[in-house]
């Protein structure tokens, strides 16, 4: 195999370090690294596998010679830069929102639909952190019997809105404890010690648009119907790291607890931790840092025939970010698709 020459682009953000991270973690074979920001990070210098390397100014010549871009720079980024990167013959990993219900742009985990790389056209897109860590659970199961309905709420850490958003909850929880006031600019609500029940802008339909990208991007993975029902609800909860699900499915077929667990004993990416006797079930706090979507509390759903309930919890920067695109760049190198 070839080693691709890499780029990561947002080298400098939540995500971009965690992709440093999982680069050096996983070995990802390359031959040489270039990492970029905006200007204002220009120049920053950045410890990787014992060297120091410098930040650049992402500039639509900095692709040059460049084989393969992990890209965490956002939207607006990621559309200006994506034609730049395109004609220079590099395959885009992006993780932002920009592509991802494109009908030329394949939507993948890996391990879930590694086959839909082949269809790429020089962009691949990264799903929701929310997403990422459901297709894992869900796929396997719905190979065993068809979903027939999936309802899904989630408990999304404040790392999955960034840098600023981390602050916040320090610096709105220090204000609480102290009794000082505090004016939140991130979200919405105060996020100490309380749930918000909005992420992202609110549709037309009443959900919010986080909430309709976990419908979306699981029928795009899943190749389900368009109107496949998935309905999901998602809050903010003061937690550092680490994205909680409770997810609730029906199926065509009787499904029992111990099917289920079997199932996901055996699937890949996730561990199945499901011992409620000896209080033994994954919370967000076990899941930061570390690459399994982790399950438990699984239990036949008393609302609905053939339903089955469990808990699903996974580090949002890792499965939901950083893990899935260098584990797509390995495919993509693998599978000579650059
Ligand atoms: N956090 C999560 O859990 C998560 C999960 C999945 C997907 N995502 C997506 O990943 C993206 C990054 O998220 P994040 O949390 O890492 O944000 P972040 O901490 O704010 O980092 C943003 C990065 O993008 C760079 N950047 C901004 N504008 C740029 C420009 N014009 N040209 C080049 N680089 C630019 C920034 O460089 P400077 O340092 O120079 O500003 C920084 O390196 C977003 O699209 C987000 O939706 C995040």
């Amino acid at each position: 195999m070839k080693r691709p020459n890499i780029a990561v682009l947002g080298a400098t953000g939540v995500v971009g370090r965690e992709i440093l991270k999982v680069i050096e973690e996983t070995k990802l074979p390359y031959n040489e690294i270039k990492l970029l920001s905006s200007a204002k990070s220009a120049g920053t210098e950045v410890e990787f596998m014992g060297k120091t390397l410098i930040v650049e100014e992402a500039k639509p010549e900095s692709f040059v010679g460049v084989n393969i871009v992990l890209a965490s720079a956002g939207a607006s980024t990621s559309k200006a830069l994506a034609p730049e990167i395109v004609k220079r013959g590099c395959v885009l990993i992006d993780n932002s929102s920009a592509f991802r219900m494109d009908e030329n742009v394949p939507l993948v985990i890996a391990g879930v639909n590694d086959e839909d790389l082949k269809k790429h056209k020089g962009i691949v897109a990264n799903p929701n952190c929310s997403t990422s860590q459901l297709m894992l659970v869900l796929k396997p199961l719905h190979q065993h019997a068809i979903m027939k309905r999936v309802i899904v709420s989630t408990y999304q850490s404040v790392s999955g809105a960034g840098i600023d958003a981390i602050n916040e909850l320090t610096e709105n929880t220090r204000a609480v404890l102290n009794n000082e006031k505090f004016e939140n600019k991130v979200f919405k609500k105060t996020i100490a010690f309380n749930v918000i029940p909005q992420i992202d802008v609110f549709c037309k339909n009443g959900y919010t648009k986080e909430e309709m990208k976990v419908t979306n991007e699981t029928r795009k993975i899943l190749h389900l119907e368009e109107d496949f029902p998935i309905s999901c609800t998602a809050a903010r909860v003061p937690v550092y790291r680490g994205h909680s699900e409770a997810v609730t499915i029906e199926f065509s077929q009787y499904m029992s607890a111990e099917m289920v667990r079997t199932i996901l004993k055996n699937a890949y990416g996730v561990v199945v931790i499901d011992n409620p006797e000896k209080f033994e079930y994954p919370t967000a706090c076990d899941s930061a840092g570390t690459n399994p979507v982790y399950v438990g509390r699984i239990r036949e759903d008393l609302a609905f025939k053939n339903g089955i309930s469990l808990w699903c919890v996974a580090d949002n920067l890792l499965i939901g970010a950083a893990l899935n695109t260098v584990r797509i760049a390995q495919r993509i190198a693998s599978m000579g698709l650059y």
